[in-house]
């Protein structure tokens, strides 16, 4: 396992109006690792993955990226340093084929044309890189794929651009047994072709099956960060509901020593 992650957040604060909800955050990303992101509904994942794709900015808190500082204010600081982010609710468009979406914003030209050749063999290459198998024709509309097949457009999308650290808000959430081993092995593939992914997830088993570290948030503060292999299913169950676990976690949850 590598060491000097690619990605460290300290301290990150967040609020919105007079409601905090990150508080004093600590996060950091690996190459070549899955940093599954837990936590119950509302904990804060989603907006910390926000702050860190530059969606949100944060109130307080230092990014170290590749071992120097730097600030993220605006999703193309992000994209431009190699962060890119799977959100939640899947910015595809349905009336678009898979090469429009995965182009989307990021158009190839030549002179004033659209180089329609250029994007279908970076798009088929991408697909094929990650042994996406799936799909028929990269020129069919994303209306007509399964969910499964969506959230692997979407991911093929995110590593189009040399990106360095991929972060996935509930890839899995929509999907049945057969998609979500499939979304499951393509994470794993991510981080084998050694990009940094940051994984949200409710499902512990996804969580168990995929990753190499677990982050736990509980009510807007991060609760652990462990190895996989150091904890059980029980202790990050409780992580996640009560925010600690015998010597793992917050020791005063109530008040803010971590
Ligand atoms: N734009 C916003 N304005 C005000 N409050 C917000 C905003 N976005 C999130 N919140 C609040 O911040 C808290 C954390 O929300 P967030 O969406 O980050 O949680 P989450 O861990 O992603 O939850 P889930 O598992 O349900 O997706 C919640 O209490 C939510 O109501
Ligand atoms: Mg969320």
């Amino acid at each position: 396992m590598s060491s000097q992650p690619v990605l460290e957040i300290r301290g990150l604060d967040k609020s919105f109006g007079p409601v905090q909800v990150l508080h004093h955050v600590d996060l950091t990303a690996h190459a070549g690792e899955v940093t599954a992101l837990v936590g119950d509904n509302g904990a804060g994942k989603s907006t910390l993955v926000k702050c860190i794709g530059g969606t949100y900015t944060a109130d307080a808190g230092e990014y170290v990226f590749d071992g120097r500082p730097v600030h993220i204010t605006s999703p193309r600081d992000a994209a431009d340093l190699g962060i890119e982010i799977v959100y939640q609710d899947l910015a595809l468009c349905d009336n678009l084929d898979i090469v429009q979406n995965m182009f989307l914003g990021r158009e190839k030209r030549s002179g004033l044309v659209l180089d329609e050749a250029t994007m279908e063999e970076m798009a088929a290459k991408t697909l094929d890189g990650l042994s996406v198998r799936t799909v028929k024709s990269i020129r069919q509309l994303v209306s007509s794929l399964s969910g499964g097949q969506r959230q692997t457009v979407a991911i093929a999308k995110a590593v189009l651009w040399n990106s360095k650290v991929v972060i996935l808000d509930e890839p899995t959430a929509a999907l049945g047994v057969a998609q979500t081993a499939q979304v499951l092995e393509l994470v794993r593939r991510l981080a084998d072709n050694g990009l940094a992914v940051i994984l949200i997830s409710h499902n512990l088993n996804d969580v168990f099956a995929v990753s190499d570290r677990i982050s736990a948030l509980y009510l807007g503060r991060m609760a652990a960060q462990v190895k996989t292999s150091d904890v059980t299913h029980a202790q990050v169950v409780e992580l996640i509901t009560s925010g600690r676990s015998g010597e793992l976690g917050l020791q005063n949850v109530n008040g803010v020593t971590a």
